[in-house]
């Protein structure tokens, strides 16, 4: 079961009226959508490229239909998949749904022992298939890049090495392998996080997606519209923070007694540039909230 992360900042943010129309770009269990659909006689287009997450989805089509809607696929696809037409808001809500997680078939975890597949959509390019095909500075620059993992070179070597003689097919194989590398670090953290959070990036090529999601967003919202994100590692939020300074770009002051003047072609209004964090409560309910950053912005005039 997926606790929504931040879900009451969510939805005040977004301030759901009768007669708008949102996009929750990452449906996951559903969390967002139904407290959307209940806040207000407002409609849903919901997006999800895990085939998991139709059957859920069916069961509010059942309930709120004709306001709800779901399309499988990419946010990344948002602008050729949703209906044409301009929206009141579009939330993202980044990364993995603990049923993801908490499946040990789908391969996310480095706690359970699974397959190594990491695909959200089911198809494509493993984990395994990236772990036993690469080549050694292939496999080192995706855990650098995605994983910031200072020891990306060693474990890339020490991949190559022990695939000679035994492929890899498990998560347990591969979170092993790392513990020994890299070593204890400090209490609580598993030193297996950032090799499997960079293989996870790489396979379902997200920030790719991401850059692709916040762009459609640009086109889909209409003045007045609410973009919110929630992401939950530094890389995700440093695309989100850096597309928002891009967009809302304010000109150099003229002068220090005066207010920072928005550039024309300006396309978002960010009144907070300051990162939203979930409250000591929900991260004690909630510990997988601990990591989540909010940041949102309002689509001007276009
Ligand atoms: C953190 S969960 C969302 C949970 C949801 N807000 C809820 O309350 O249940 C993230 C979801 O986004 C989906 N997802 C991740 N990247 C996606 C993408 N590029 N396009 C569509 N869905 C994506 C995942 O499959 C997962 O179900």
């Amino acid at each position: 079961m997926h606790n929504p992360v931040m879900l009451n900042e969510v939805v005040k943010l977004l301030s759901p009226r009768s007669h708008e129309t949102y996009i929750d770009a990452t449906f996951g269990e559903g969390g967002y959508s139904r407290a959307i659909l209940e806040k207000s006689d407002c409609s849903v287009v919901a997006l999800d490229r895990d085939p998991d997450a139709s059957p859920r989805a069916a069961l509010f089509t059942e309930k709120y239909s004709p306001r709800f809607t779901f399309i499988p696929g990419r946010f990344g696809d948002m602008k050729t998949l949703v209906p044409p037409g301009e929206y009141d808001g579009i939330v993202f809500d980044l990364g993995v749904s603990s049923p993801q997680i908490d499946e040990a078939v789908r391969g996310f975890s480095f706690k359970q022992d699974g397959p190594l597949d990491m695909r959200m959509d089911k198809n494509g390019l493993s984990a395994a298939d990236v772990i036993n095909t690469y080549a050694e500075k292939e496999i080192a620059n995706i855990l650098w890049h995605y994983g910031e993992e200072r020891r990306s070179r060693a474990i890339a070597r020490s991949i190559v090495e022990a695939r000679k003689t035994t492929p890899f097919t498990t998560t347990t194989q591969l979170a092993e392998l790392v513990r020994k590398i890299v070593g204890f670090e400090r209490v609580g953290f598993d030193p297996a996080t950032r090799t499997f959070q960079a293989l996870r990036l790489y396979v379902n090529n997200e920030l790719k997606e991401i850059e692709a999601g916040l762009q459609a967003s640009e086109d889909l919202l209409k003045e007045g519209g609410r973009l919110i994100v929630v992401s939950f590692h530094s890389l995700e939020d440093r695309l989100t923070k850096s597309f928002l300074k891009e967009k809302s770009g304010a000109l150099p002051r003229t002068s220090r007694h005066l207010p920072e003047a928005p550039r024309k072609e300006a396309s978002f209004m960010q009144l907070d540039k300051k990162i939203t964090v979930p409250g000591t409560q929900e991260i004690k309910e909630n510990p997988r909230a601990r990591s989540a950053h909010l940041r949102w912005a309002i689509r001007r005039a276009k």
